[in-house]
């Protein structure tokens, strides 16, 4: 009982914490609360992949200031708010829900002009966070042999195109052309070595690869929407601008994919992997740039994938066995109390005066 209780509070109290950066001039440096970490709790059946985050209420979510990726100074902290970060596996796929406040900025066709997000994870086992990778070869010397070890893998929604509440990412057109791209919202399967050589799944510098897939699929919304029933493209920009509202970005990937050229994560069940989100807002309706993001820490940030169904039944198993052992004791102590009783009864110095026979 005390157990799981202690892990809630360490959990709660990780929630709360928080990233400190700075830049020095020339070198970059950082300074991140190597305490916070994302959880993936093992929760199946529990979420639909829609956008919406009603399903999300009870899973306990990782608070992030948003600082400008290149210059993480705390003035230029984006105003909107904080970005939400939460996460669960159901034993096969990895979901994510990031929220963030914001007015409304929608601009069909124009990416740039709404938000956007990604999310970035390591792969190779030298892979910064810092420059993408950190390789140090530029866009013409960068191969898979060059820059072996740095490869870090990127998953980028930009909703300039992606009606709210439909399923973008890995698509049957896009995945028989071997790579990670998406024709239909821009949900698309990227990874990179430094931030000039960033390839989708399957493309490369000198060679592309047909099995390359996107292995992603997502979804966003705003709380200012009215309709549930489902909108099409007709409706776009299906709110009033500067409305003040959330946004909420969905995604799901399996745990596993089957990449074989490192430009994917895998995932393990009880194991950790290193994540980093960026977020793109258009700024007093101005459009975003490439490098011009926000990002949820100046380091990678550790998500645990939690484990599942064994645990719980082993504590559970453990719980009785306590449960039963207690009760076992208290049988024990109570039937001693009894033998004890029974025995002064029975051997208790009883008081009938000798009595001679001779005066029978
Ligand atoms: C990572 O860097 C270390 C030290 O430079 C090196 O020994 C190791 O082989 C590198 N790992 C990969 C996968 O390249
Ligand atoms: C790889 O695919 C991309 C996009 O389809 C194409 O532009 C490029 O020429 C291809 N590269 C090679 C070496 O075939
Ligand atoms: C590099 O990529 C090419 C083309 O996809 C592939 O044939 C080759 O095996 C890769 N090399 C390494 C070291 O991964």
């Amino acid at each position: 009982m005390l157990r799981p209780l202690l892990v809630l509070l360490l959990l709660a109290s990780a929630s709360i914490g928080r990233v400190s950066s700075h830049e020095e001039s020339g070198q970059w440096s950082c300074e991140s609360n190597s305490e916070i970490r994302v959880e993936a709790e093992f929760k199946p059946g529990l979420i639909t992949l829609d956008g919406h985050a009603d399903d999300w209420k009870d899973i306990d979510g990782f608070e992030f200031s948003l600082l400008p990726a290149l210059d993480p100074d705390a003035e230029n902290e984006y105003k909107g708010g904080k970005m939400t970060v939460k996460a669960l596996h159901d034993g096969h796929y990895v979901f994510f829900m990031l929220q963030v406040d914001g007015e409304y900025a929608y601009s069909k066709g124009n990416s740039n002009k709404c938000p956007s997000v990604a999310l970035m994870f390591q792969i190779g086992e030298n892979a910064t966070y810092h420059n993408m990778g950190g390789c140090q070869e530029d866009k013409s010397t960068c191969t898979n042999k060059t820059c072996k070890g740095h490869e870090v893998d990127i998953m980028h929604f930009s909703i300039g195109n992606a009606i709210p509440g439909r399923l973008y990412g890995g698509n049957p057109i896009d995945n028989s052309d071997g790579n990670g791209g998406d024709r239909f919202g821009h949900l698309v399967d990227i990874y990179a070595w430094n931030p000039h050589c960033r390839y989708l799944d399957g493309i490369g510098p000198s060679a592309n690869d047909s099995s390359g897939q996107n292995d992603w699929k997502g979804a966003w919304w705003h709380s200012t929407f009215t309709v549930h029933s489902g909108f099409t493209e007709e409706e776009s920009p299906y709110a009033e601008n500067g409305k003040k509202g959330t946004y909420y970005f969905e995604f799901s990937r399996p745990l596993r994919t089957m990449d074989r050229l490192q430009q994917d994560t895998q995932f393990t069940i009880g194991g950790s992997s290193m994540m980093s989100v960026a977020f793109w807002y258009p700024v007093d309706d101005q459009p975003w740039h490439g490098s011009g993001h926000y990002s949820v820490g100046c380091d990678w940030v550790p998500l645990d994938i939690s484990l599942g169904a064994s645990l719980l039944s082993k504590s559970a198993q453990s719980g009785s066995w306590n449960v039963a052992s207690a009760f076992s004791l208290l049988l024990s102590v109570a039937s001693l109390c009894l033998s004890v009783f029974v025995s002064y009864r029975v051997f208790r110095p009883k008081s009938v005066p000798f009595t001679p026979m001779e005066n029978l």
